[in-house]
């Protein structure tokens, strides 16, 4: 059977979609699926391209044994919809810009906060210009997804 890969997608590539990235690969890897299931990350802008992720959040995802080691990159349409089975959006300002440059089937896309169990929020905030509260929130928000992401795509992946 073959893999199935998920594309995790924010504005700057460079702080909550390398956090998503590293934070499910470590649920995947934990859970033995890695023969299962791949991710990558990319951002709708291009200004941080070729950038390690944002040092904030480098430090506080390796506080909680999350190693960030990508270097951020733009979104393709001409290729990513291609590559990957599913495209995870951060925001409705990316789920919008990534819908926008879809040709294809809308389903393929969809916001990360449709995969939390309990928590109430409906998008990943921007963390970049606050500070450390901010940062934290936003890994609480992935620890949680993940987790949902993962159950689901278990779910479709044995059906
Ligand atoms: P991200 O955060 O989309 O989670 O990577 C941001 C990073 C950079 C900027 C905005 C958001 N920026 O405006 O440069």
């Amino acid at each position: 059977m073959s893999k199935k890969r998920v594309l995790f997608v924010c504005l700057g590539n460079i702080c909550r979609s390398p956090a998503a990235e590293a934070i499910f690969q470590n649920l995947v890897l934990k859970s033995k699926l890695e023969d299962q299931f791949e991710c990558e990350s990319a951002g709708t802008g291009d200004w941080h391209v070729g950038e390690k992720a944002d040092p904030r959040m480098r430090k506080y995802c390796e506080e909680r044994g999350y190693q960030l080691t990508t270097l951020a990159r733009h979104f393709n349409p001409d290729t990513d919809f291609d590559r990957f089975d599913l495209i995870v959006t951060m925001d409705d300002s990316n789920f919008q810009n990534v819908q926008n440059l879809n040709k294809g089937d809308p389903s393929q896309v969809r916001k990360m906060c449709d995969f939390l169990m309990t928590r109430p929020e409906k998008f990943v905030p921007d963390p970049y210009h606050g500070g450390r509260e901010g940062f934290e929130e936003v890994i609480d928000i992935l620890e949680e997804s993940c987790r949902g992401l993962l159950r689901f795509l278990e779910d479709e992946f044995n059906s």
